[in-house]
């Protein structure tokens, strides 16, 4: 009888090379790796061989970076959804498509297992187990495998089962640390190590997306960002594929040195952890649609896209992607976005990103409203109408409620 497959979610980085071997040995399956590429860049490379080296029987790579943007990251975008207020949620975004992706490949090639290489303390393992059981509820239930759950090596162990497995790791710096770090498009996410001490500055070698301020251009650099609807179409003018417009983004903010972001989270797991992040293109997009917004929607959407924008992170971090409630959302959220539609230039400058101009066919900013010089067109004595019936309210109470010797 044929060995049963298993499919495993596959970086080509430590957690989940020394996945292939372990699934071998502890399930006796035959491992099938499925690299989703969300972008991720020269990680790519060489993967089939470290997979095969691994004992892999196939090896797939798909390439999903269009959908990974267009289904995932511009919805995030639009919702304004930072988690905490700072995380682009660049890794909580790509999962649920890898888990997407995992259901279709075990589909394909008869799997009855999917793998993935997350730890059972991180948020990570619940995006993926919760997509793969949500996405595969109609079929044959897949079982799911995650090595770095089961296996109880602590990270030091698992640099050793790795050297006896014979598999060569990516050390960062002379001292042999091994960060953990997810990447994709959106941004990169880096942990454990010396950043596991909230007090210590993260070095710069942990960096490799963003140059230190110090070195970088004297000059500040304007960037214009076209949009429609709420997604960014050109980049300084030029039409571009949302792919290649983030990776130009990341490029040049990078070279900025924008887009560093450190930050003590919380997990959806209950426990505090310290992760660091590049994210230059996010930085930069999210503070450029904010600013359209500014001029496209009134001040009662705005708030209202407020509001969701705390729960449609949440929702994103805390892995229930594929949810009635997110596409509710996402249908409030595209509704606001039917006149987003314009320009946003954004100065770099040592590590920062800021608006310095945006323009819209459907502003509401009016001119002659607005100004104070002679082509002012408001009613300034309607003021007075005005303000008699809105502080109305405020009056009749404050006649008949308030202690006036206690003011
Ligand atoms: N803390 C982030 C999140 O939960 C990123 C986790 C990425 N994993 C890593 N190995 N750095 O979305």
């Amino acid at each position: 009888m044929a060995r049963e497959k298993c499919v495993l979610a596959y970086s080509g980085g430590m957690d989940s090379t020394i996945s292939v071997v372990w699934i071998q040995e502890q399930y006796d399956m035959d491992v099938v790796t499925l690299t989703v590429d969300l972008g991720a860049g020269p990680e790519i490379e060489g993967v089939k061989e470290r997979a095969a080296r691994a004992g892999a029987v196939e090896s797939l790579i798909w390439d999903v970076r269009d959908e990974f943007v267009n289904d995932y990251v511009w919805r995030g975008l639009k919702a304004a959804a930072l988690y905490e207020g700072t995380y682009a949620l660049s890794t909580a975004l790509g999962r649920p498509l890898m888990a997407k992706k995992l259901v279709e490949a075990a589909r394909q090639t008869g799997a009855t297992a999917v793998a993935h290489g997350c730890t059972g303390k991180g948020n990570d393992q619940v995006r993926f187990d919760a997509g793969v059981k949500t996405l595969s509820a109609h079929g044959d239930p897949l079982r799911i495998v995650a090595p770095a759950r089961e296996w109880g090596m602590s990270r030091d162990e698992e640099k050793q089962y790795a050297a006896k497995a014979g598999l060569e790791l990516r050390e960062v710096g002379d001292d042999q640390r091994v960060y953990s770090i997810d990447r994709n498009l959106w941004g990169q996410a880096i942990e454990g190590e010396d950043l596991e001490d909230t007090w210590v500055t993260p070095p710069e070698d942990a960096y490799s997306w963003t140059r230190p301020v110090a070195d970088t251009p004297d000059e500040p650099e304007e960037v214009e960002i076209g949009f429609e609807a709420g997604v960014p179409v050109s980049l300084n003018g030029k039409k571009m594929s949302g792919v290649a417009l983030i990776d130009a983004l990341n490029d040049i903010a990078g070279s900025h040195g924008v887009g560093r972001i450190d930050h003590l989270e919380n997990r959806l797991v209950g426990i505090k952890s310290r992760e660091v992040y590049e994210t230059p293109a996010a930085v930069v997009l999210h503070a450029a649609l904010r600013a359209l917004e500014t001029a496209t929607l009134s001040r009662e959407q705005q708030r209202l896209k407020s509001f969701i924008a705390t729960e449609y992170a949440d929702l994103v971090y805390d892995g229930r992607w594929f949810t009635g409630v997110r596409e509710d959302m996402d249908a409030l959220v595209d509704s606001s976005m039917r006149y987003t539609t314009g320009d946003v230039r954004v100065r770099l400058f040592k590590g920062t990103a800021v608006v310095t101009g945006r323009r819209s066919p459907y502003s509401l900013y009016d001119f002659g409203l607005a100004t104070y010089s002679t082509d002012d067109e408001f009613d300034h004595l309607a003021a007075t109408g005005f303000i008699d019936i809105y502080s109305l309210p405020a009056r009749t109470q404050y006649k008949s409620q308030t202690r006036h010797d206690a003011r």
